[in-house]
């Protein structure tokens, strides 16, 4: 089934600590940016990608993307002071009816397979998230004392994808903007009305290259690939 990706690129790396946005920090041979992109470019269901960037590093962006001819960038939006804003930049420049996959540009180990769960399962229930199980034990601790230990099974760490019907998530953005709820992912968007989400099982490697250890994990998995692919 064919969708279309909103991805928030207009960040600053702060965390990561380069001194600019870490998407263009090398990972392997390429910049982060540029694996994240190039899974969406390998499939063919992914009819374009909106990209949200800051006005500043547009052509800087456009250089690297012809650089490693990437195609399927259809769209630049101008990305706002918070994530959040990126996005909704994006579903604001869009009016087709085509399943949205919202998705961070730092996240390039995401998986095929996952992508094409979640877009059959927003198709059908009109909204579904990437998600892991929490490994660790899991505790309440509001004030730094434990309250309570959760059952660990009922836990899910929640990465991006997250894909919705156009719809839902138009309705819910546009919530967000008139109560001026700022949340951190999209799916909180749509939660606060009321509206089911479903969670689709990713994997663990689907990690947000956020601090420099992200980057030692990310390079190792590149190696990993890149031994699979010599087999
Ligand atoms: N992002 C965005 N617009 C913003 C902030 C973030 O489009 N105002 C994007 C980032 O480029 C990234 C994704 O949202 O692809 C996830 O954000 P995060 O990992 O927090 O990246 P940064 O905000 O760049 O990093 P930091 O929070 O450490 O500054
Ligand atoms: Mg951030």
């Amino acid at each position: 089934m064919d969708y279309i990706v909103m991805m928030p690129a207009a960040g600053s790396g702060q965390r990561m600590g380069a001194g600019y946005n870490k998407l263009f920090l090398m990972l392997g041979n390429k910049p982060i940016l540029i694996h994240t992109l190039e899974v969406f470019e390998k499939d063919p269901a992914c009819k374009g990608v909106f990209l949200a960037v800051k006005q500043e590093e547009q052509s800087e962006i456009q250089a690297v993307l012809d650089q490693y001819k990437i195609a399927k960038v259809s769209r630049f939006v101008n990305g706002g002071s918070e994530r959040q804003y990126s996005v909704a930049a994006c579903i604001e420049s869009y009016d087709g009816d085509d399943i949205v996959l919202v998705h961070d540009a730092a996240r390039p180990f995401i998986h095929q397979a996952v992508i094409t769960e979640l877009v059959r399962t927003a198709a059908k229930y009109g909204a579904a998230i990437a998600g892991v199980q929490a490994k660790d034990t899991m505790k309440l601790a509001p004030l730094g004392v434990v309250e309570e230990t959760v059952d660990r099974e009922t836990l899910w760490i929640i990465q991006t994808p997250q894909a919705f019907q156009i719809k839902v998530l138009r309705k819910a953005s546009n919530q967000a903007k008139s109560d001026s709820f700022l949340g951190t992912d999209e799916s909180m968007l749509v939660e606060r009305l009321g509206y089911p989400v479903r969670i689709v099982e990713s994997t663990y490697d689907n990690v947000k290259m956020t601090t420099q250890e992200d980057i030692v994990f990310g390079e190792i998995l590149l190696e990993r690939q890149r031994k699979s692919k010599l087999k």
